[in-house]
């Protein structure tokens, strides 16, 4: 999937909104909690679900143009913006729609990087926090892998529509679909979510792909891993290198965490393309000096 984030579109009939406009949208959208309809008809799903593949792993989910229709019945705002983005080939319309229905290329990255498991990571007994979920792809790999997971993502209605039903399609046997009670599904913007989860509510695992292109909503990012990661644990952040159009990228987030002067990060890969836009997995983890036993 491509990354176009056409920001500037030079059209002086409908200029961009400023900065700080953007965000009083996204503190419009408060954190709510989704509970999954386990009693969704996943027959009628038939010939609308495609496969995911990486490598030998498959997950299924509903094609995004099924969940767009879906999306329509209940909410033409965000129909609208949907709409717009892609007319306007920016993929997403900043503090409305975030480009959940899309699955981004560098999903693909931390998979394949997470698959051979470089970290030990033992998800049987790991809390999972998928950031920024979309389709989910990678909650769904942690919870096919045995983990408890909680989903994020901007829309609700991509969490019902999209996000849910993909966690549903992949549950082995979905006579009553029970294991989904070991995730949850949480809508609206990193602020209000993260004020939302509970004071001891810790993940082992943080989760994020292509969640880096604004830079102002990187704090919220940082808090998040500040607050939410255990004392061992660790976010993975996969993303281009450089969001021409938008200015964000790794170096500025990196930046940013290490900044926080509570985290550290490093690196751990890199995309070997020679031309085209870079890509990169992030690892961060707590700085030593601020782990209180
Ligand atoms: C480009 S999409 C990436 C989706 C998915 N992670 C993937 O790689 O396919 C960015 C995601 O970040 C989330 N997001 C962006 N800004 C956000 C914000 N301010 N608060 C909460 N979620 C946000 C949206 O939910 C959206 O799904």
């Amino acid at each position: 999937m491509s990354f176009k984030f056409n920001f500037s579109s030079g059209d002086k009939n409908s200029p961009e909104p400023d900065e700080s406009s953007k965000q009083m949208e996204y503190a419009k959208c408060e954190c709510t909690e989704v509970i999954p309809n386990i009693k969704l008809d996943l027959n009628n799903l038939a010939g609308k679900v495609k496969m995911f593949v990486c490598g030998d792993l498959e997950i299924g989910h509903v094609a995004a143009k099924e969940a767009m229709l879906q999306i329509g019945t209940v909410d033409n705002d965000l129909q609208n913006a949907i709409e717009l983005a892609e007319k306007k080939h920016s993929d997403l319309e900043p503090g409305k729609y975030e480009g959940g229905l899309k699955i981004w290329e560098c999903t693909s990255d931390l998979l394949s990087y997470l698959i051979p498991n470089p970290d030990d990571i033992n998800y049987e007994t790991a809390k999972v926090m998928d950031l920024g979920c979309g389709a989910g792809i990678l909650g769904i790999y942690a919870f096919m892998s045995g983990a408890r997971v909680t989903f994020q993502d901007y829309n609700k209605e991509v969490l019902k529509f999209l996000t849910i039903p993909n966690v549903l399609l992949n549950i082995d046997d979905c006579e009553n679909c029970q294991d989904i009670k070991n995730c949850k599904f949480y809508s609206g913007d990193w602020e209000s979510f993260n004020m939302k989860l509970g004071d001891g509510e810790l993940y082992d695992v943080i989760l994020t792909s292509e969640t880096i292109y604004n830079p102002a909503n990187y704090s919220k990012l940082v808090q998040l891993f500040i607050q939410r990661l255990t004392k061992d644990g660790i976010a993975y952040v996969a993303a281009k290198t450089y969001y021409f159009g938008v200015g964000g990228g790794m170096r500025q987030f990196e930046t940013e965490v290490t900044n926080s002067g509570m985290l550290k990060c490093v690196v751990c890969w890199k995309s070997q393309n020679t031309e085209g836009i870079q890509r990169e997995i992030l690892k961060v983890t707590r700085n030593d000096i601020f782990v209180i036993e």
